[in-house]
């Protein structure tokens, strides 16, 4: 399991296996970590806007633990001046090993914790960010999806945002946002990240500081239960969204969010928690939990137990390694990468039959809607299968479809062009087909209709690197109708590529 899983930036982190503690604030203390640790993985402190003292309290508590990699997750944007300037002093002093940010991150802030030897990681929400952050001098980058709890700084899919950022750095990309199992590590690896940072799965655990109101709430949910809003804003900047559970606040009940007047509902240690600010309810907290921030990521209705975080890292290290070794068992080919030079200038030639840039963009983009629309069918039908065999065949062409998507992406902007961010049609008719098999016979059949597509699209393509491109992804289309239909019963395989 362990070799299957490790990556490059285990190394960096000194964990066995690439499964990282999100950073959340109030939730992600010392008790946390140290089981996170303990099962293999590895922890961020939650520790925005506290005092630099509780810094000190839980670094030592980790120590006294024998924990001694850890990281602390700091938010400038949300911080005041005097209070980030104390935290950074004593993330210094105390020789902190990681140090996570995440918003409007000062690059000046960045490289003073380099300069003292403390390795960086950044969460960021865009292709943009991310170059940024690393001219900046971040050695991890945390690609954040908009399927994330808590503040979610950007507005992309997390199987879109991955393997674009991975195309583009070489540096070690962490993937968070909506991820819950064994399942989503082994996909998010497939995308070319190293790892993935979990949030609300391991609220609900014992050792979260998160109130039990919270953890049982999320018990309850699914992810069509979340929604991104801004009305939690009192601490941070205005406009700043977040992914919570819909409650009281979302609805409009509590009246308006920007209003001048402040109101108490609830008490820590004699601090006031006010209305529609973004704190969370807390194990140390009493009050009205209902209308606080119960933040959730799309990943909470896999969330259905209180479970000790060590042995929920250890559950999906082990479902994920065995996934990627029954994978393994039957791999498909890599698709060789487009490489990232521009040739768009050279694409408008249509009078030697090639096809215009004008006629080749919105081909493209129908493919990328429909290989997206694949992707989220065979992940969507993964989750409903049982036997592990079949659910590696599906998670395989899950995880070539996404590739098909970034490649596709970057084909797209090798034009110049916007890559399209809708989803297929197919989606919604796929699943609202119930029977297993007959849903692969229509995946087969889609998969069909994009052999069909690539072959007439291909003579057209006078770019040599997309051309190599969309000939493999016919190749592996070609591959995968086969691989289903060989785990169909007959008759229905047959009808598959009619
Ligand atoms: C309760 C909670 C608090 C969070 N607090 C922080 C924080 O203080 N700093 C930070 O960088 N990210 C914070 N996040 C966002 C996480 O870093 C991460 O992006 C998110 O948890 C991943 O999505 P998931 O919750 O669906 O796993 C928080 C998330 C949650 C759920």
């Amino acid at each position: 399991m362990v070799t299957t899983l490790h990556r490059p930036v285990c190394d960096i982190l000194g964990c066995t296996v690439p499964i990282v503690l999100a950073g959340m604030g109030g939730v992600s203390r010392s008790e946390l970590v140290a089981a996170v640790t303990e099962g293999g993985g590895f922890g961020f402190l939650g520790m925005v806007r506290e005092p630099v003292e509780l810094i000190h309290a839980e670094v030592a508590a980790l120590r006294a633990r024998g924990v001694a990699r850890f990281g602390v997750n700091l938010i400038p944007a949300a911080t005041d001046p005097k209070v980030l300037e104390a935290q950074i002093l004593a993330c210094i002093d105390l020789g902190v090993p990681i140090v996570g940010l995440f918003w409007d991150v000062p690059f000046r802030l960045l490289a003073r914790l380099r300069a003292a030897g403390i390795i960086v990681a950044c969460q960021v929400g865009s292709r943009a960010e991310a170059q940024a952050v690393e001219q900046a001098g971040v050695q991890i980058i945390i690609a954040q999806g908009v399927e994330a709890g808590g503040h979610v700084r950007g507005d992309r899919p997390l199987h879109d945002l991955v393997p674009e950022i991975v195309a583009q750095t070489e540096l070690p990309v962490l993937a968070a946002g909506g991820l819950a199992d064994g399942a989503d590590l082994a996909t998010v690896l497939s995308f070319g990240a190293q790892g993935a940072v979990f949030g609300t799965a391991l609220i609900a655990t014992p050792e979260s500081f998160a109130h039990d109101y919270h953890k049982q709430r999320l018990l309850g949910a699914h992810g069509a239960d979340t929604v991104l809003t801004d009305a939690f804003h009192i601490n941070w900047p205005l406009g700043s969204r977040v992914r919570v559970l819909a409650n009281s606040v979302t609805r409009g009940e509590r009246g308006d969010p920007f209003a001048q007047t402040r109101t108490i509902i609830g008490d820590e240690a004699g601090r006031p928690i006010y209305l529609f600010s973004t704190e969370s309810p807390l194990r140390a907290m009493t009050g009205t939990f209902e209308a606080m921030a119960l933040y959730a990521g799309t990943g909470v209705g896999r969330i259905t137990d209180i479970v000790g975080a060590a042995d929920r890292v250890r559950a999906i290290a082990g479902e994920a390694a065995r996934l990627l070794d029954a994978h393994a068992a039957a791999p498909s080919e890599p698709a060789e990468l487009a490489s990232p030079a521009c040739l768009a200038h050279e694409m408008d030639d249509s009078y030697m039959g090639f096809a215009s840039r004008e006629e080749l963009l919105p081909a493209l983009n129908e493919l990328l809607e429909a290989e997206r629309a694949g992707a989220r069918v065979t992940l969507a039908t993964t989750r409903e299968m049982t036997g592990d065999n079949q659910t590696a065949l599906i998670l395989s062409i899950h995880r070539d479809e996404a590739r098909w998507c970034g490649v596709l992406t970057k084909a797209i902007r090798r034009l110049d062009g916007a890559p399209s961010a809708k989803t297929g049609a197919f989606y919604d008719k796929a699943m609202s087909i119930s029977d297993q098999n007959e849903r692969l016979t229509f995946l087969n059949r889609g998969q069909g209709w994009v052999v069909r597509k690539l072959k007439a699209l291909l003579p057209t393509i006078r770019d040599p690197a997309i051309h190599a491109d969309l000939a493999a992804m016919l190749a592996s289309h070609e591959r995968n109708i086969d691989r289903v239909a060989a785990n169909l019963p007959a008759t229905k395989s047959q009808g598959a590529l009619s």
